[in-house]
């Protein structure tokens, strides 16, 4: 299927058959897709963590909020979480940079407050979460993205030091029952003339 198809075909999926599971090889490609997710200066402020054990995946649906009963019958969560510790990111990614990107770190980035800085980490961590879901789509995976967590508990569930989640995507296939798919409810965007420009 050609990309703008797969977009179209793409949905957030709202009921999971927990009966499905994705393969181990589709999983090993998916971490490796995150691990390629370019980021501002090659940065990579992020930690991705896969949870596919049961008893955890239950844990963590207990803390989903509205989105408990996706978590609990998806085939993989997977947590995107960002670097926490500054200093630690300071020294282990940016300090790990070519000089041309340290420097662009050091005049552009250093001088903002640590706010302004951490945000632009989650720029990143956000920018990973369309590479994923779009290769979700390509390989046939259902995924919902979800921001609808209780990020605090996810991260002492995790037992995160240097991290803090920033939102989870759950995957796996859908129910067939699932009331979100294409043909219950057709996709909705605004109309491209809104949204792009073109001059
Ligand atoms: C960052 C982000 C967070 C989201 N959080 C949730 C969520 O917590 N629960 C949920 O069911 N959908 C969530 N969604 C799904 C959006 O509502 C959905 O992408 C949007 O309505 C467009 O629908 P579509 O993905 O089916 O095309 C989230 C999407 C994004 C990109």
């Amino acid at each position: 299927m050609s990309f703008v198809k797969n977009m179209e075909s793409r949905y957030t999926t709202k009921m999971y058959d927990a009966s499905k599971k994705v393969s181990p090889a589709q999983i090993a490609d998916l971490k490796r897709i995150l691990q390629l997710s370019p980021s501002s200066i090659n940065s990579q402020p992020w930690g991705f963590t896969f949870v596919e054990e049961e008893q955890l995946k239950a844990a963590l649906a207990q803390v989903s909020l509205f989105n408990a009963p996706k978590v609990e019958n998806a085939s993989h969560v997977v947590v995107f979480n960002v670097i926490s510790d500054l200093a630690y990111f300071e020294e282990n990614h940016i300090g790990a940079l070519p000089e041309r990107q340290q420097e662009y770190y050091k005049n552009f980035l250093k001088p903002m407050p640590e706010a302004e800085i951490k945000a632009w980490m989650k720029h990143q961590v956000y920018l990973a979460l369309g590479v994923f879901l779009s290769a979700c789509a390509e390989m046939g995976i259902d995924s919902t993205p979800m921001e609808g967590i209780d990020v605090a508990a996810y991260a002492d569930l995790l037992k995160l030091e240097k991290h803090e989640t920033v939102f989870a995507v759950a995957i796996g296939y859908r129910d067939v029952e699932d009331f979100n798919q294409l043909d219950k409810n057709p996709k909705q965007r605004k109309v491209l003339e809104e949204v792009i420009a073109t001059i």
